[in-house]
Parts: structure tokens; sequence; C-alpha cells
């Protein structure tokens, strides 16, 4: 059976103080409104890990991940924190390959292979980030282009790296544009990479694989996108900045 994952990427936002009001609002809400059967990863900057993850605590079902994380094990690399470092703070998902990251950082999909390997090795959960931009979607070519960012980056992983993998499916052209994919659209998509899945690592593994919606997502079109068949849950940016919507998404299931 494959989870159900709520994640929130809160990007480059929130000061101190910000990120400790909407964790208090958030951790209050989750356990008064009693969620059950989702997973639920807030992804805040690395500086609020430390603190986000004290008021966290150890409630069930509510963890903590970075928004990426180095190829590279240690060392001399001023400004990267490592894997080691994300697990050691009490993270246990990291963000990987967020279209953010490939498009202002140049993030390869090679590279991309490199982080997920750190992460694994450190007992993170990847959330492997995926997704075309406008002109492809318009070229209709959009299902092999995203298929082509799994098979460069994760199929070189053995069976049993790729059974702890998740996915996030988001198209470039809807994240942060209040432009949303359909439900259909998402579905559409969400069943190819499946089935893509499914030819490299078979049925069961790619049936197990959570693969999670990201773009635009809020309160009002949750609903629709996660009972889909082949959604597995979303992966929020802006809703996941104000506790009741983020929350009214997990309460979407
Ligand atoms: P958005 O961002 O929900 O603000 O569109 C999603 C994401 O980039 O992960």
């Amino acid at each position: 059976m494959r989870k159900k994952i709520v994640a929130g990427n809160w990007k480059m936002n929130l000061t101190f103080e910000e990120g400790q009001k909407l964790t208090t609002e958030i951790v209050n809400m989750y356990k008064d409104e009693n969620i059950k059967d989702v997973t639920v990863v807030l992804n805040p900057p690395f500086v609020h890990l430390f603190s986000v993850k004290k008021l966290v605590g150890n409630t069930p079902n509510l963890f903590l991940g970075g928004q990426n994380c180095s190829d590279k094990a240690s060392g001399a690399f001023t400004g990267e924190t490592s894997a080691t470092m994300l697990k050691s703070f009490g993270a246990e998902y990291v963000i990987i390959g967020h279209s953010e990251r490939r498009e202002y950082f140049k993030e390869s999909n090679e590279l991309l292979t490199a982080k997920v390997k750190q992460a694994l090795e450190n007992g993170l959960t990847p959330i492997f980030c995926c997704g075309e931009p406008l002109e492809i979607r318009e070229a209709g070519t959009h299902e092999d282009y995203v298929k082509n960012q799994l098979t460069e980056s994760l199929f070189g992983l053995s069976e049993e790296d790729f059974a702890k993998i998740v996915i996030a499916y988001e198209p470039i052209w809807a994240i942060g544009t209040g432009k949303t994919a359909s439900s259909d659209q998402a579905q559409e998509m969400h069943k190819a990479l499946r089935d893509h899945l499914a030819s490299k690592y078979g049925q069961e593994a790619a049936d197990n694989t959570s693969i999670l919606y990201g773009g635009s997502c809020n309160p009002a079109n949750a609903k629709d996108i996660f009972s889909k068949a082949d959604v597995d849950g979303g992966l929020i940016g802006g809703a996941s900045l104000k506790s009741r919507d983020f929350m009214d998404i997990i309460n979407s299931f």
C-alpha cells in the first residue's frame, strides 16, 4: 500500500518568528483535527530545521524534510548542506530536483542522481521532483520529457533503493502561477509515470510508489486532484505558508 503524503515546501520564506508561529499552529491543528492515514512533511529552509523539529517533536506522522541537499558527503563546499547533516537535525525526507533548483541552479539529471544517492545513504526519503515547462506541454511531448527525467536520474537505482523513493510531478507552468493542471491532466501524467516505473521495476513496485502532484494546489482544488487514482498527495508551496490552508489540503483526503 502506498502512502498518502502532503509535503509543505516553504521555499525561501519566513523569518525565525514566522516559522515558529506557523509550525506551532500546524502542530496544534494537526493534533486537534486527529489527522489519520496521511503522512505530513514540513520542508522549511535549513536554518529553521532545528527549531521546527523542537516544535514538531515526536508527533506521529508529522515529519521534517530539507528542500535540497548536497551531492557530496562533506568537505570544502562553502554554502552547501549535506544529507548527513539533515538527518542529524531530525529530517526524514528531502526534496530533490525541484524545478527551481533545476532552472536557477542548473541542476542536471546527472547531478540529481548523486543527490538521491546521498539522501539514500543517509536514510532520508527523497521526494524526487519532475515536470515539464510550458513549451514542452504545448509541443505535446510532456510525457516523454518527464519520463526521461525519471529514467536519467533514478533508473540506475537498485530495486531496494527505488522502493524508498517518492515522486512529485510538478508541471512548471503550474508552480506559483495560480494555474493548476486539471485533475484529469494530473491523473494522465501520474498514470503514465507509474506505467513507466512499472516497465523498469515491475508493477508491484510501481503500485507502491507514492506520486504527489504539485503546482498551485490549494484547499479549493485539492479534493478533486487527490481523488484521482494515481495521485497520492501533494507537494504544496504557497498554500503551505498558511496553516489553515495547509490543514485544509491535508484534510482533503
Ligand atoms: P506552489 O508550489 O504550490 O506555490 O505552486 C509548489 C512547489 O513548487 O512545490
